[in-house]
């Protein structure tokens, strides 16, 4: 679990909570003082990143992802090309030197992962996603870290969405197959209510057929008005259920457009669809 994106700050916890009225007073000031630049800012962008891990080399040259409400953007894009770094940036996990994190139009950039979840970011990592040795039903109390009221509703929500997590609820996680793990995953980052959801590779090792569902409960999700940011590793599916969608090149932006657009665009099809 060393990858868990929650574990360095959990000591925080209790100061953002008890935090957050004050900083959203300053969300307010801050909101009449730039009034005319977020006009048509999306949802959550990171905003022109640039940065990487550590004291290390930039891993990110300006790369801006971003989805609006209502919609699923989706990113893609050759293996290290650095979707995962993106995603991290703009989750908080690694320092941006230049650019910008905005949510709801508040400038986040420099909140921890876990004030970020407390105003409204849920985030899927990649890998060690989910607690194995822990019941479907604890990862999901886990993911409820930051509530203090009585979460049930939200868990039945979830087990309506997915239905087997129900079934198996009581089961170690561990024990579950990669698609149904994916669910625990996705179903712990909505036991905060967020505002937005942010999956990488939610997809990564699981059947077509699999795969299929989990796009199907990803769009369900979305119709709720939980905007989405994806990354995907099936481009050409990802791509299909896309309102926006980035393909990111060595840390750059290298196209940028609807997911029908790049679908279409024939330099695209050739080097990252297969023709
Ligand atoms: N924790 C890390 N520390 C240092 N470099 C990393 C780390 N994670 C990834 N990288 C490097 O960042 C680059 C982009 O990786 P990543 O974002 O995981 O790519 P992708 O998700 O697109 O496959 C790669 O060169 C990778 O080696
Ligand atoms: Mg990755």
């Amino acid at each position: 679990m060393s990858d868990n994106p929650y574990q360095d700050d959990r000591g925080n916890k209790d100061r953002s909570i008890t935090n957050k009225g004050g900083s959203s007073l300053e969300t307010v000031d801050q909101r009449f003082g730039n009034s005319k630049a977020l006009i048509n800012d999306p949802f959550l962008i990171g905003d022109a990143m640039t940065g990487g891990y550590g004291k290390g080399p930039d891993i990110l040259h300006s790369c801006t992802i971003a989805a609006e409400k209502g919609e699923i953007a989706v990113i893609v894009g050759p293996n290290g090309a650095g979707k995962s770094t993106a995603m991290k940036a703009v989750f908080g996990m690694l320092n941006v030197n230049e650019g910008a994190v905005r949510l709801d139009g508040e400038d986040i950039t420099h909140l921890t992962p876990q004030q970020r979840v407390v105003k409204g970011m849920g985030f899927v990592p990649q890998t060690s996603n989910i607690f194995t040795s822990m019941t479907v039903e604890e990862n999901l109390e886990m993911g409820a870290f930051i509530r203090r009221d009585d979460f049930r509703d939200t868990m039945a929500q979830i087990y309506d969405l997915f239905p087997i997590l129900k079934d198996k609820r009581n089961q170690a996680a561990g024990e579950l197959s990669g698609g149904q793990r994916q669910q625990v995953a996705v179903g712990r980052a909505l036991m905060t209510q967020p505002k937005v959801l942010m999956l990488d590779e939610p997809t990564a090792g699981v059947s077509p057929i699999v795969m299929d569902e989990l796009f199907d409960r990803i769009i369900e999700v979305a119709r709720t008005g939980i905007p989405i940011l994806m990354v995907e590793q099936n481009a050409r599916q990802a791509l299909e259920i896309a309102d926006k969608a980035y393909v990111l090149v060595q840390g750059r932006n290298a196209h940028t457009g609807t997911g029908k657009e790049l679908l279409a665009d024939p330099e695209v099809r050739r080097s990252f669809l297969g023709g």
